[in-house]
């Protein structure tokens, strides 16, 4: 495995685990952290053996954000040469479900790092925000865009605009969080989150995933017509057959992720 500086990795059975490690910075993105969790997802993805992929980071921070002291002197140019954050992309294309567990911070480029995973569970004391505007920038890891289309426009434009953070259950009430679970409990619970989705056949997993992200690029009959393909395609996998046979035969189905 890869030397990871900023994070730490671990695979139990199908359920692999990321969690941030810059306790100094409040696990604050930097390009390494960024390079490394970028890195670890897509190895994951690459491996079969991997059926869910849970990110979290430490009680007091899921992340404080990207590095502003990283960020601090660069020029425009810098940025639009490096592409400042287009890696972060590449965790979004990664196929294999995700899990968010946050606790504490989730600010800035934390909380489109929370809003960039498929389920995102929360412990009471997560907080989220884009207090980008307060440092003189705006959100750039697709945090104007994921939370405006998770709480809606009011919620999101308050946020970006002044910076306001909004606790746990505000988060779950806006639809931003799926659970908020205790959080000496949390990352227990994404694991068996996780390890539940990894139980699932993975193709089709991969597929449902796909499906539910179309809704956020595409029209409604669009969306319900690239659904209905999939849901066809299914039919093709012995998965399907497995699935369908084992709810007859009332037994637990044993999918082969084919
Ligand atoms: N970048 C770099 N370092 C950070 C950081 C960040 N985003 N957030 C925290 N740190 C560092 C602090 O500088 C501090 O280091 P030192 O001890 O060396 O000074 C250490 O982490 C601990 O932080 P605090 O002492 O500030 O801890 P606190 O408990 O008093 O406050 C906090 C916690 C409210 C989260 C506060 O750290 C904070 O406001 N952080 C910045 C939050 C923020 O503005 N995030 C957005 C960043 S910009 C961005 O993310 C752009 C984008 O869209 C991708």
């Amino acid at each position: 495995a890869a030397a990871y500086e900023t994070i730490r990795t671990e695979r139990t059975g199908r359920t692999a685990l990321i969690t941030l490690d810059r306790p100094e910075a409040l696990n604050a993105l930097n390009l390494r952290l960024m390079n490394e969790v970028v890195d670890a997802a897509e190895s994951f993805d690459r491996d079969p053996g991997t059926g869910c992929i849970v990110i979290t980071g430490s009680p007091r921070a899921f992340a404080a954000g990207a590095d502003i002291k990283e960020m601090r002197p660069r020029s425009y140019m810098d940025m639009y040469l490096d592409d400042w954050f287009a890696a972060w992309d590449r965790l979004g294309a990664v196929r294999t479900p995700t899990v968010a567990a946050v606790s504490g911070h989730a600010l800035g480029g934390g909380c489109e790092l929370a809003m960039l995973c498929d389920i995102l569970l929360a412990s009471e004391t997560a907080v989220f925000g884009q207090p980008e505007i307060k440092l003189g920038v705006i959100p750039g890891i697709g945090g104007s865009q994921r939370l405006t289309r998770a709480v809606g426009k009011a919620k999101a434009m308050e946020m970006c605009l002044t910076g306001r953070t909004m606790d746990a259950a505000e988060a779950e009430r806006a639809g931003l969080v799926s659970r908020i679970v205790p959080g000496e409990e949390l990352t227990a619970e994404a694991l068996a989150v996780a390890e539940t989705v990894a139980g699932m056949s993975a193709p089709v997993a991969m597929m449902a995933k796909e499906a539910v992200g179309r809704a956020f690029e595409t029209t409604l009959t669009e969306g319900v017509r690239f659904e209905r393909r999939l849901f066809h395609a299914v039919f093709a996998t012995e998965d399907q057959k497995e699935g369908m046979s084992a709810f007859v035969e009332k037994r637990t189905p044993d999918f082969t992720n084919r």
